[in-house]
């Protein structure tokens, strides 16, 4: 059945409008969205779509593929009061951000997988914001989506993401990965043809718990804004790795090591650019690999899981790896070359099964298109 179809079957009418949008893997470029930095995700060829009518009555009423259809009810009073239980915050956080004024009946269909760290979340939000821009005329541009879509999840979820996602699952071109600058939010398309060099993106799903509403993920913001704070910055962006080392003794251990990272990975992202751009792969691996050295060892946001599928991939003729997204669980990238690709997942599920760990999951994804309306 497909999204129309369901939407009627569940709400004995059609469907106004239908969009879809992806969900992300990150190139590089993690943990410094929120710190004015730069990052390079690109969005995958996974999508959620949603299905959506107005009513004439103030109700919103909201079901899912992946809730058995389950029907769950809110109106547009507990929205305003950002009342909500479950995944469906998500829904209704963008309906307030976008302050639409206008009972509605949705139905969603999301086929990004959800705990692997490939922005689901962003993917949910970023295709309810796309068909109300689209059928309450809003014209709101894709960089005031992802404010507002980021407002729904920091103000009304209560998650304390960056930016980073939902831009690229709003912005995300096909062939391409997103060069976004988190402070302005300006954009450059950086062609990426893996494939054309006999090579391939492996993700790797760890399945372990990814536990970004946690403390963890709050706390490497607070330290970050601290160092801004101490050093008289307005983010990590505005920071050079001298004027860090200069200052070292106005800042704690751990706050240190957190600014090394934020500062050591934007200057990353610009140079894998480059390496990007001039097909040097083997280059770009390392880049991969110093990313995640620094998000294990400065930042701490990676887990044993998380290094063993790095570590396994590596041992197996990746040309680079790393973790991706918020960190504790969820995926990894390798890239590795095409011939390797069955040689390395078998291996990275051996070494899983060895030390206990839950089987890993894999996907490959080209870079896709980002946000659309689709009818
Ligand atoms: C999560 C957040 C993003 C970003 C990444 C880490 O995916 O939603 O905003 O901070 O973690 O790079």
């Amino acid at each position: 059945m497909d999204i129309a179809q369901a939407f009627e079957a569940c709400f004995a009418r059609k469907p106004e409008v239908i969009a879809q949008a992806p969900g992300r893997v990150n190139l590089i470029g993690e943990h410094i969205d929120y710190s004015d930095g730069y990052v390079l995700p690109f969005a995958i060829d996974s999508v959620t779509k949603c299905a959506i009518s107005r009513r004439d009555d103030d109700l919103i009423r909201i079901s899912s593929a992946q809730q058995s259809n389950q029907l769950i009810e809110s109106s547009l009073t507990q929205v305003a009061n950002k009342v909500g239980n479950d995944w469906e915050r998500y829904v209704l956080g963008v309906i307030w951000a976008l302050e639409i004024k206008s009972g509605l009946d949705i139905f969603i269909d999301g086929q990004v997988p959800l705990g692997a760290g490939l922005s689901s979340s962003a993917a949910l939000e970023c295709s309810v914001a796309t068909a109300l821009n689209h059928l309450f005329v809003l014209e709101k541009t894709t960089t005031e989506l992802a404010r507002l879509t980021q407002l729904a999840e920091n103000q009304y979820v209560g998650v304390p993401c960056g930016i980073m996602d939902q831009s690229v699952s709003l912005m995300g071109k096909a062939g391409y990965a997103l060069l976004l600058d988190c402070r302005d939010l300006s954009t450059k398309h950086i062609p990426v043809d893996f494939a054309g060099a006999d090579l391939r993106l492996l993700i790797i799903d760890t399945r372990a718990h990814h536990a970004l509403v946690d403390g963890g993920y709050a706390e490497r913001r607070a330290s970050c804004e601290s160092v801004a704070k101490k050093l008289n910055v307005v983010a990590m962006r505005d920071l050079s790795m001298q004027h860090l080392i200069e200052n070292k003794d106005k800042l704690s251990e751990v706050e240190f090591k957190r600014a090394r990272h934020a500062v050591s990975e934007i200057a990353r992202v610009l140079t894998a650019v480059e390496e990007l751009s001039s097909k040097s792969f083997a280059a770009f691996g390392k880049l991969l690999n110093d990313s995640h050295s620094s998000l294990r060892d400065d930042y701490t946001v990676s887990c044993p899981e998380l290094d063993l599928a790095v570590d396994s991939a590596l041992a197996n003729g990746a040309l680079g790896a790393r973790m991706v997204g918020g960190g504790f669980g969820g995926s990894a990238i390798a890239l590795i070359k095409e011939q390797d690709a069955g040689r390395i997942s078998l291996a990275i599920e051996k070494a899983f099964a060895e030390a206990g760990f839950k089987a890993p999951r894999f996907f490959d994804s080209l870079p896709s298109d980002g946000a659309k309306v689709i009818s």
